[in-house]
């Protein structure tokens, strides 16, 4: 484990809040009546959330085209303030004839309730395939993002001022909604605790040993302080539902020293960007008043592409971080890759293991597999707690079974 110390903090802790108040919201509501509308996609309807809690300051709403097209450069604002990761809002070409019509765009969710007014000020030709390799270095399909960017995106993106409902960022009746913050209340939390170093770890899995372990081991030696911050919003496809992570978390919590962490769910929709998405994390986490983070191997990684070959390097993500260490408030919490060494029933990194010790893991494919053939994941695999949710959540299935 290797913490490093930022020294200079960019984006001070002034945060961004685009929430309207309960009278306002209410003409905005009857306004938006008349006004042309864009049903917000679960991805879009995250990056709305966090862009109106202040989790993506100092970003005050959509990108426009010079902030997007120097973030997809240099990663950096268009006032040369770190920023890796477009937050844009994508629209076809009726809605936004429509909405430079009228002056206003509703932004609403699924079900048709008012999430957010949009007054449109630019709109400019989305270019995916330049913004695939600016980003994500790559225009390979394979990679969950990319494939969202070129099939998935439609033709305009529109900026302009945005007005966002308390709605947009209540969390009641949502899925562990008692586990949800904004980044001003887990502020508030922290203080309450009088806890000054805090260090987060980003998870998409229900937590095995490895992220035990890791968690554990960074809070002891940072003497931090654990921010158990899984993402909730759209993470890779084919991962496990957010509902039996959020009771395998829940689970997991008393194995950990009493008082010392901390559990909040993130709604990030993640765009699998390996490198520039650890610095995105990073970013995010600053606003929520962390101090240190934990990046491991292959951060946020993507997996292979089609041609079977890893889409980054698995420690690029830490080189990256470590790059701009000295822009950041927190600090990285670089860990190699840890995996089960048998002869010593302990977690350790595997280019340390002696030549010829036998080190295991399970991937995640395998995971799922055991589980629909109702065999159960080892202990030194998968904590039990975490073990007994997994299995009644995903019986064996017929087939698979015997
Ligand atoms: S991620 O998309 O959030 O990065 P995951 O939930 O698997 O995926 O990992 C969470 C964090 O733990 C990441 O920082 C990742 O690099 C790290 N990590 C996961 N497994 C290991 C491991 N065996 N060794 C080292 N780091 C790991």
């Amino acid at each position: 484990m290797h913490a490093e110390r930022g020294l200079s903090a960019p984006h001070g802790t002034t945060l961004v809040d685009l929430v309207v108040g309960r009278a306002r919201a209410r003409e905005l509501v009857q306004q938006a009546a008349a006004w042309p509308h864009r049903v917000l996609t679960e991805r879009q309807r995250c990056d709305l959330e966090l862009l109106a809690s202040g989790a993506f300051s100092p970003l005050t709403g959509f990108m426009g085209q010079d902030d997007h097209t120097r973030v997809c450069r240099e990663m950096r604002l268009s006032d040369g303030t770190l920023w890796p990761m477009p937050i844009t809002l994508d629209v076809d070409d009726q809605t936004l004839r429509n909405a430079e019509a009228s002056g206003h765009l509703a932004l609403r969710d699924q079900q048709g309730r008012l999430l957010a007014v949009l007054e449109p000020r630019g709109a400019w030709r989305v270019d995916p395939v330049f913004e695939a390799e600016a980003v994500f270095g790559t225009s390979d399909t394979a990679h969950p993002s990319v494939n969202h960017l070129l099939h998935r995106t439609h033709r305009w993106y529109v900026t302009g001022r945005l007005e966002v409902l308390p709605r947009a960022v209540e969390v009641a009746g949502r899925e562990g909604h008692d586990l949800r913050f904004t980044p001003a209340s887990l502020r508030r939390h922290f203080d309450e605790l009088g806890v000054r170093r805090v260090v987060a770890f980003n998870t998409r899995n229900p937590m095995h040993r490895a992220h035990q372990e890791l968690t554990l081991r960074a809070a002891r030696e940072t003497g931090a302080h654990l921010l158990v911050q899984p993402v909730v919003g759209p993470t890779k496809p084919g991962d496990i539902d957010v509902e039996t992570r959020v009771a395998c978390y829940r689970r997991l919590m008393p194995s950990y020293p009493f008082g010392g962490v901390t559990l909040a769910l993130l709604p990030l929709a993640m765009r699998m960007g390996g490198p520039r998405e650890a610095l995105w994390h990073a970013i995010i986490r600053q606003n929520f008043g962390v101090t240190h983070m934990i990046v491991g191997r292959d951060h946020a990684g993507p997996g292979l592409d089609s041609r079977g070959r890893p889409f980054y390097h698995p420690y690029a993500a830490q080189e990256l971080v470590r790059q701009h260490q000295h822009e950041l408030e927190v600090s990285m919490v670089a860990f190699p890759q840890l995996g089960y060494v048998e002869s010593t029933d302990s977690y350790e990194p595997v280019d340390q293991v002696p030549p010829g010790t036998l080190v295991r893991s399970i991937s995640g494919t395998e995971v799922r597999e055991r589980l629909a053939r109702g065999e159960s994941l080892p202990e030194w695999f998968t904590p039990p707690a975490v073990a007994e949710v997994l299995r009644r959540r995903f019986p064996p299935l017929p087939l698979a079974a015997g």
